[in-house]
């Protein structure tokens, strides 16, 4: 299994405009790690630079603590799949899939023992005959992750690998990729603006706003430990209240609060932030508690969603997330307290 490393990884296309800047990440061995982030941010071009289909301006990227960049991208063990990988259209499953094995000179019957076990593994069984007009978009998808692993890549690249999938499709997609990537155990960096789909498939996930890496770690680790506030904002989060911390405790227009997590944040001004999921409704004039006002309440079915005015003017209102049974007890302009567990606040920079 192979370790991708990336160090101060650069690339400007026109010279002076950085699509990927300073950019230093591990892909863990048999692990799936999302390059995440919005168009344009950058995760093409880090691809295409493991592939080998384009030069870093400046860096290193090794494979297992070695150096690719000397080496030529079919040479690598690097196999990207899907963005600029159509099928060739004249050619049936078999030779489709068969291809670089073909081109690596291995013998007609092997070649066809290979294919069949593609297409055994993404779940296409005796499609061999079949040209690619003759199959759904799906199926062609599937064709083309099979074409890519039939050569055995110590590296698997997807690029927004279910993006042109209707949201049926995709999610078969996107356990069919799962599913293969934990069977073979293959290192897969895979690159999606999109992320949820980074939550639900990644064991790691790289976000990358304007080239630049914001932050590493596991799906959880954006929700509950944002680093910065736009960090929170891409991952849904809505709640956002400006404090002063004072050692433990944080100061706010709308209350004190004492949180539980290890924030690194020094003394001085904080953003605290809590997931809608994590504020409690509670009722009117307990202690410790925020109090306000609902403004508004949307039933989405497994839950409902609420808007709650603060005393504090300038104060966005707070979302929150509750059992769905509450839309019947609770009216609009109704008072209420909020309850902020201590192990739900988070601290950011502000
Ligand atoms: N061949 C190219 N020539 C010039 N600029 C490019 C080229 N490819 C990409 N870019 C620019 O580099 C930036 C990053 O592009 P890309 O890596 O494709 O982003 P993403 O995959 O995150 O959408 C964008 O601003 C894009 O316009
Ligand atoms: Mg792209």
């Amino acid at each position: 299994m192979t370790e991708v490393t990336l160090t101060h990884l650069s690339k400007s296309y026109d010279g002076r405009y950085r699509a990927v800047s300073d950019l230093s990440l591990t892909a863990p061995c048999g692990k799936i790690t999302a390059l995440l982030g919005p168009s344009g941010c950058g995760k093409t071009t880090v691809l295409r630079m493991i592939a080998g289909l384009l030069a870093p301006g400046d860096g290193e990227i090794a494979f297992d603590g070695h150096s690719i960049l000397p080496i030529p991208a079919e040479k690598r063990g690097a196999v990207m799949a899907f963005q600029n990988h159509m099928l060739f259209p004249t050619m049936n499953v078999a030779d489709n899939v068969g291809f670089g094995l073909k081109m690596r000179g291995v013998d007609k019957n092997t070649i066809r023992q290979r294919v069949a076990a593609m297409l055994e593994l993404v779940k296409l069984p005796g499609f061999e005959k079949r040209r690619p007009n003759e199959l759904s978009g799906g199926q062609q998808q599937r064709v083309a992750l099979a074409r890519a692993l039939v050569v055995e890549p110590k590296v698997l690249l997807l690029d927004e690998p279910l993006s042109n999938l209707d949201a049926h499709l995709r999610n078969e997609m996107r356990d069919l990729i799962f599913s293969i990537q934990r069977q073979l155990g293959i290192t897969t960096i895979f690159v999606t603006h999109d992320q949820e789909e980074a939550v639900i498939l990644a064991d790691q996930i790289a976000l990358i706003f304007g080239g630049e890496l914001q932050q590493v770690g596991p799906p959880e680790d954006f929700y509950e430990r944002p680093l910065s506030i736009p960090i929170a904002r891409f991952f849904g989060g809505v709640n956002f209240i400006p404090g002063h911390k004072w050692g433990a405790q944080v100061e706010t227009a709308v209350g004190a609060f004492i949180p539980s997590c290890r924030s690194s944040q020094p003394d001085g001004p904080v953003m605290l932030t809590i997931r809608p999921e994590n504020i409690r409704l509670c009722a009117n004039g307990e202690e410790d508690r925020v109090n306000g006002r609902v403004l508004s309440h949307i039933y989405a079915g497994t839950h409902t969603r609420f808007k709650i005015a603060t005393s504090d003017p300038d104060q966005s209102p707070l979302e929150v997330i509750a059992d769905a049974s509450l839309q019947h007890r609770i009216c609009d302009g109704s008072p209420i307290s909020l309850h902020l567990p201590p192990d739900k606040i988070w601290l950011m920079p502000r």
